[in-house]
């Protein structure tokens, strides 16, 4: 069995608005109601847990009940650090559980498909995420501006969520992270000091993180394409 653990208890500070981003409605439901609704259709996913701000967890709670979902779910509340907030989440993963998904909350466009890929990947190498090309140069620079080196491309790769994982692996590498007082900037990060090789699975330009305003935009567009296929 599969449970997705959705992150929503940040404060969305680089959108700059007056409420928490993943509330921000996109064509008519809000931006956590996307990303719920596509990892609760994946395959083998019987439970939920949403990470929300302590203050939030009754608008959470609120959100989740309207959707009416076929599968149980519940919310808890996060921490100061996304990382935090999964580690509480991962307190209450039920133990029957094998495998475990991360996903954002700030993510509405990702495709039930990516889930079920990642999964399947993960069954296989333990751990499996979304990722895409970079399309950009990237350049390391110091403090000062000055460029430091140039990564070749060719082995660079924007990653996204969904993250899937065995769930004893991601129990450990929590564990392990939390003794070593490690922070990563995402969940497979912290998989990887484990010694664990982490599997790319193909993911989708157009599954971006809503962050500033101009990926609202961007997001109302790719939805609204999306539409005009569905009737077409
Ligand atoms: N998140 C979380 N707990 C935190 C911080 C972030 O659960 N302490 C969640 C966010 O709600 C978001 C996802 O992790 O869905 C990705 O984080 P990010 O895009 O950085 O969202 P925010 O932290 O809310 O935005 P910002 O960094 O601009 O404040
Ligand atoms: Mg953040």
């Amino acid at each position: 069995m599969v449970c997705v653990i959705i992150a929503a208890a940040g404060q969305g500070k680089r959108m700059g608005s007056s409420v928490n981003k993943v509330f921000l409605p996109l064509a008519g439901k809000s931006v956590l109601a996307y990303s719920v609704l596509a990892a609760s259709t994946a395959r083998g996913v019987t439970h939920i847990v949403v990470t929300a701000a302590p203050e939030e967890t009754a608008t959470v709670s609120r959100l989740l009940a309207e959707l009416a979902l076929t599968i149980s779910w519940q919310v808890v509340a996060g921490g100061s650090e996304r990382q935090y907030s999964i580690a509480n989440a991962l307190n209450v993963v039920p133990d029957n559980m094998d495998m475990i998904i991360v996903h954002d909350g700030a993510r509405p466009l990702a495709q039930t498909a990516l889930f079920d890929q990642a999964v399947a990947a993960a069954r296989q190498h333990q751990a499996a995420i979304a990722a895409v090309p970079v399309k950009d140069t990237i350049k390391a620079a110091d403090d000062t501006g000055l460029v430091t080196g140039t990564p070749d491309r060719r082995t660079l790769w924007a990653v996204q969520t969904p993250q899937a994982f065995s769930a004893k692996v991601l129990r450990s590498a929590y564990q392990q992270a939390a003794q070593d007082g490690y922070l990563g900037t995402d969940d497979a990060a912290l998989v990887e000091r484990l010694g664990i090789t982490v599997k790319l699975v193909p993911g989708s330009y157009e599954n971006l993180k809503i962050t500033t305003p101009e990926d609202l935009r961007l997001a109302e567009v790719l939805l609204a394409k999306e539409q005009e296929v569905k009737t077409m």
